[in-house]
């Protein structure tokens, strides 16, 4: 699958976004190896903490699905209402993620009309193992 057709699906999971509080929308596709997409949008919550992002919802899909082998994520976001835009995962999904994908797997992002990847190693290159 493409990129773009991979940004495309993280795109319309955003539609679903539940934001109330930062009016920031991001949504996530998770391809697998097998060419499962599982997608994902950010859900807040009135206690912040428990705010789930748009990546660890669409890995807690795919997981729940039986998926364990990734191929490429899309991710994208921005403010509730306007077009989506290039995001970087956080911290915390970075972490997750690094748990469960390799090194190798691209994190796509539209820059413009754009897909820039980036490798997962590149964004976290020394994740907290146990
Ligand atoms: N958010 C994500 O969904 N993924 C990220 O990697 C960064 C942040 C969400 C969490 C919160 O709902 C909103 O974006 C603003 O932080």
């Amino acid at each position: 699958m493409e990129a773009k057709q991979l940004i495309r699906m993280a795109t319309a999971a955003r539609e679903n976004a539940y934001c109330p509080y930062s009016h920031y929308a991001v949504g996530a596709a998770l391809l697998c190896e097998d060419g499962r997409v599982f997608v994902g949008c950010n859900v807040e919550n009135a206690s912040f903490g428990a705010t789930l992002c748009a990546e660890r919802a669409a890995l807690a899909a795919a997981v729940t699905a039986g998926a364990r082998a990734f191929a490429a994520l899309a991710l994208v976001g921005g403010p509730e209402g306007e077009e989506a835009g290039e995001v970087c995962p956080c911290g915390i999904c970075l972490q997750a993620l690094s748990e469960l994908c390799g090194r190798e797997m691209p994190v796509y992002t539209p820059v413009g009309d754009t897909p820039v990847g980036r490798t997962l190693g590149e964004l976290i290159p020394n994740a907290f193992q146990l």
